[in-house]
């Protein structure tokens, strides 16, 4: 074993186009095909050290010690990387998140992202881009879009070998700009893998997914071409979709706090007034408002002024998951 020890960072993504709902919840083999934006300034930084001492798996995040299902998460992952490197060793795992974790800020992406790059080379195992992101899905479905680098695409594949992530356009294709408008930083109460079960349970599920390919076409094409108005429409309308399937659930979901809904319409309002934003939300109350960075400042002002918002977080297109240093 050539290294026992490595850093990684990854960010979190926002997704335009969602993934809700799997075909295969062991594997995270999602229903449909989804595409996001990594966000530069938010980060999980993690260590992974293989340790011959150690008799389990050691998990500390934010300073915390982990002995729930977020070390039996972990461990999953690590048993992976244990299996395709022929090792037997536990291993010690420190996570620091950047921003707030678990509240719809994908820190489960970023921190999976970050664990399957560490994780993988300090087993001394030399994986490309597309075997860490079947690795970070493994972790949590979107945590595959956090491994490459800008605007990603996650193709569904249908299987273990199919179901990856790529890279559409570089960060400095298009200048958007994530205002993320937290209403709270509490932990959800529902997790998103509890969630992708209850999908099945809503009968707007299968609409949902259906139609995918063709919002999923809409939003390459918005990318490629920088087109602001063709992905407000489709964001939106695949955020709507999704929390629709949500709130239809048996038992229903919903994600959403007044502050939400405030902000959703103010996003409509400004945007009808002539500025260049639209929303999405994942799975939690926080509201992503999408914007061109010529209006970011205007935007995070408007937002910071709304009742509710307690905070402000600005994030411009991110890189690839990397290890640190390199
Ligand atoms: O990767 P998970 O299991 O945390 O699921 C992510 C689900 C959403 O954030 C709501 C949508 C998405 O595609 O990121």
């Amino acid at each position: 074993m050539p290294s026992y020890f490595a850093t990684a960072i990854a960010h979190p993504n926002i997704a335009f186009i969602k993934y809700w709902g799997d075909v295969d919840p062991d594997l995270h083999i999602p229903a449909n095909g989804s595409i996001s934006m990594n966000l530069r300034e938010l980060f999980s930084r993690t260590s992974v050290s293989f340790d011959p001492s150690l008799e389990q798996d050691q998990f500390i995040l934010d300073g915390r010690q982990i002995n729930d299902t977020g070390l039996v998460r972990v461990s999953n992952l690590l048993d992976r990387v244990r299996k395709m490197a022929g090792i037997n060793t536990f291993a010690s795992v420190e996570s620091h998140n950047n921003f707030p974790t678990g509240t719809g800020i994908a820190s489960s992406a970023s921190g999976f992202a970050a664990l399957s790059v560490a994780a993988s080379k300090a087993a001394g195992l030399d994986f490309d881009e597309k075997a860490l992101s079947r690795l970070a899905r493994t972790g949590s479905g979107s945590a595959c879009r956090s491994i490459p680098s800008g605007f990603v695409e996650w193709q569904a594949g249908g299987n273990d070998e199919g179901s990856y992530a790529f890279s559409i356009v570089p960060p400095e294709h298009w200048d958007l700009v994530d205002c993320i408008a937290l209403v709270s930083q509490d932990e959800k109460p529902t997790s998103s893998s509890e969630g992708h079960s209850l999908a099945k349970t809503s009968l707007l599920q299968p609409a949902r997914v259906a139609d995918a390919p063709r919002r999923l076409a809409l939003c390459r094409k918005a990318i490629h071409t920088r087109d602001f108005a063709a992905l407000a429409q489709v964001v939106e309308l695949d955020s709507n979709l999704m929390h629709a399937v949500m709130i239809t659930s048996k038992p229903p979901l919903l994600y959403w706090q007044p502050a939400t809904v405030t902000i959703m319409q103010a996003v409509q309002y400004w945007r009808e007034g002539g500025l260049m934003v639209c929303y999405s939300v994942d799975a939690g109350p926080n509201v992503h408002v999408l914007c061109s960075r010529v209006v970011s400042g205007d935007v995070a002002d408007r937002l910071e002024k709304l009742s509710g918002v307690q905070k402000v977080l600005v994030a411009h297109p991110g890189g690839p998951a990397d290890l640190e240093n390199e």
